[in-house]
């Protein structure tokens, strides 16, 4: 039997690994801000020319071009570098893909996180309660970061959806919709659709721009301001969409948010939730555990919560029926139909 003193009970590179791991964030959030994919993506390819390009010195950046090539962001053939199609699509400022903003939030995830021992022994963040302009200020950086995540997850669910049923969304509620990543293609694939987004101003004015960038502006309305405190009138949308917003909110704020989308569904509407899931017994996916640990290390209340709670409360905000359907993105979509 494995002793405890024979590196057998354990793996030491496993716990290594992990224990590294924020090096691995390190090196993509120093990649961004230097913008070394954008400077490859425009036709510097050696260590010398993407010094140049991003003000550099070729010693440090030859060690941070090798060490992006390992982690398959970056191929390298005879000294020459050339990006990984992950690269190309998510991270050259030309790309319409590109996660504008990451390395920005990484910053501040990471003072967070360095927090998390602390937050832990007090039984609560301690960034305090997020005011309304903190949420303001923050959002823009954040909704552009995320784009490219929900945009492509919201395509794939629309590949998934029955036809017969994507065909009657007429009306489109898109709450806290940030910069439309889940309505635009909604947009984009039903041509006679109206998306109606709710956000504060500094969001409107984003999405504005996005759905223009994707020629669909047309068929775009805003509320703005808080949408606790705004009316989203009853029975007018086909489909309503809650992208990432749940797991900010406390329970009762949650549940509040899916009895207000109930309402303002016409019977037979959809109610269309993406967030983090774990399982019953929270104890995976770790993904979703770990951005479970970061709404308790960055907001007071948030949270995420298991697909059992989900369906109890969709239940309860008066929802006949939910499903789930399975989307390039981080947990199973929910579809909740009135
Ligand atoms: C995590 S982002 C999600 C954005 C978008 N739905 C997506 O998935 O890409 C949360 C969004 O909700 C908005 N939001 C949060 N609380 C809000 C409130 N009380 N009133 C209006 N908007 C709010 C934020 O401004 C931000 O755009």
């Amino acid at each position: 039997m494995a002793s405890k003193r024979d590196g057998k009970a354990a793996s030491f590179v496993r716990l290594a690994s992990d224990i590294w791991a924020f090096q691995t964030t390190a090196v993509l959030a120093a990649a961004l801000e230097l913008d070394v994919f954008s400077a490859i993506g425009s036709g510097k390819r050696t260590s010398v020319e993407i010094a140049s390009a991003t003000n550099s010195q070729v010693r440090g950046m030859e060690r941070l071009l090798d060490t992006l090539t390992s982690l398959k962001y970056l191929k390298k053939t005879h000294n020459r570098y050339g990006l990984e199609p992950i690269a190309a699509t998510f991270l050259v400022r030309e790309s319409p893909m590109y996660m504008e903003g990451a390395s920005q939030v990484i910053r501040g995830m990471t003072m967070l996180w360095s927090t998390l021992a602390d937050a832990v022994k007090a039984g609560a963040s301690l960034a305090g309660p997020v005011s309304e302009d903190q949420a303001r200020a923050f959002f823009p950086i954040l909704v552009k970061q995320i784009f490219p995540m929900n945009y492509t997850a919201s395509q794939s669910a629309i590949r998934k959806m029955p036809k017969a049923r994507l065909s009657r969304i007429q009306r489109i509620l898109d709450i806290g919709g940030g910069a439309a990543a889940w309505s635009i293609p909604f947009a984009e694939n039903l041509r006679k659709a109206r998306a109606t987004l709710i956000d504060y101003p500094e969001m409107t004015a984003i999405a504005r721009e996005y759905a223009a960038r994707f020629k669909v502006g047309d068929r775009f309305d805003f509320l703005e301001g808080n949408f606790f405190e705004i009316d989203w009138g009853s029975e007018q949308f086909d489909l309503a969409i809650l992208g990432h917003i749940v797991h900010g909110e406390g329970v009762e704020r949650a549940k509040q948010l899916m009895r207000r989308a109930c309402i303002a569904l016409k019977p037979g509407g959809i109610l269309l939730i993406a967030d983090f899931i774990p399982n019953e017994n929270r104890t995976g996916p770790a993904l979703a555990l770990m951005f479970g640990l970061n709404m308790f290390v960055a907001t007071p209340e948030g949270g995420v919560y298991t697909m059992g709670e989900y369906r109890a409360w969709l239940k309860e905000a008066g929802f006949k029926r939910v499903t789930t359907v399975a989307a390039n993105a981080p947990s199973p979509l929910i579809l909740a139909h009135k």
